[in-house]
């Protein structure tokens, strides 16, 4: 009857449908059934698949929140004179990870980035800068515990990036020895302390520390600096002396008043702090920063 039904030349759409869901339910049902009778491990993952398919046993989706990083010291646009010791205080909250008042964060994990500009212009445009992702390198060296024995222009355990900076030009050999160094551990070359071996890091990872390393440290119109509090000095770096300054004497920045003349140039700081995710996602990490602008009279 069915069969005759369907072969019907003049079978309506409408009765194909009906006919079709009439079959297609009792199938169903009936495979769900079977799989819920049989207690067999894949139809009961097959079952699990589905429930969470049809968000049936799908648990409460964690949302993890950005950071809020805020430079509370020294104040934005303020003016300081060449050689001035700078006082810095950083402050983070976090909804996951918590709060620097209640030493909740990692000092190590807060940076402070100054960076030197002759013209207001450019130090306008850098800090408006959409949050940026750390290059490869410093990444790594954030993520590592190189920051538990080296800073990046002090001496700790271990030489400063700065010095490592200054003693080695970039090349590849340069680059070759001191990643297989950092991969295999090293000693004699800055005094007697040891380096530990960092076999958790691959030899790409190393590469891409070393060139950091080489190409940025020794830029003497950057500074970074590590924890919720300390202090850095206003330099004017001879090298840059006004290389990115605009042509002619007039450095106008239109719209902020702040930075209308850069007097002896603009320091952009930059603090950030990287989360931890949250406990189902701890890869999927969000950064947050604050950008302030000091001048230098
Ligand atoms: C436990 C302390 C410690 C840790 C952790 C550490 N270092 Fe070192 N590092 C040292 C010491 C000490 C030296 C100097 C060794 C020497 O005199 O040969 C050094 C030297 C270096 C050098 C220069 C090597 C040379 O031959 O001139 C580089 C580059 C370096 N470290 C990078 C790193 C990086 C990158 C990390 C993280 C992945 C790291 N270090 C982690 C203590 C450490």
């Amino acid at each position: 009857m069915m069969k005759n039904i369907y072969a019907k030349k003049n079978a309506t759409r409408h009765q194909r449908f009906v006919i079709l869901v009439g079959l297609a339910i009792p199938v169903i049902t009936g495979l769900a059934a079977f799989s819920k009778a049989v207690s067999h491990p894949i139809l009961s993952q097959m079952r699990m698949r589905t429930e969470k398919l049809f968000g049936q046993a799908k648990p409460p989706v964690q949302e993890n929140h950005a950071p809020v990083v805020k430079i509370i010291n020294p104040a934005a646009n303020s003016i300081y004179p060449e050689n001035a010791q700078v006082r810095y205080e950083v402050a983070v909250s976090d909804k996951e990870d918590g709060e620097t008042k209640f030493q909740e964060i990692p000092p190590n994990e807060i940076f402070l980035e100054v960076r030197y500009f002759a013209s207001g212009s450019k130090a306008l445009a850098a800090s408006k800068q959409a949050l940026k992702n750390d290059p490869p390198g410093l990444e790594t060296i954030k993520a590592s515990n190189c920051l538990n024995c080296h800073a990046f222009n002090a001496k700790l355990i271990g030489p400063s990036f700065y010095d490592i900076g200054k003693r080695y030009s970039f090349s590849k050999s340069h680059v070759d020895t001191l990643s297989r160094r950092i991969l295999e551990g090293t000693t004699g070359v800055w005094g007697s302390i040891k380096m530990p071996t960092h076999p958790e890091l691959t030899k790409g990872q190393a590469t891409d520390i070393v060139g950091w390393i080489l190409k940025n440290a020794s830029d003497p119109a950057v500074d970074y600096y590590m924890g919720t509090e300390g202090s850095f000095r206003v330099k004017v770096p001879p090298a840059s002396g006004g290389k990115d300054a605009v042509s002619g004497s007039k450095r106008t920045v239109a719209g902020d008043k702040s930075v209308s003349s850069a007097g002896k140039g603009i320091l952009v700081l930059t603090a950030s702090y990287t989360d931890h995710g949250v406990k189902d996602k701890p890869t999927e990490r969000l950064k947050g920063q604050e950008t302030i602008l000091l001048k230098i009279q």
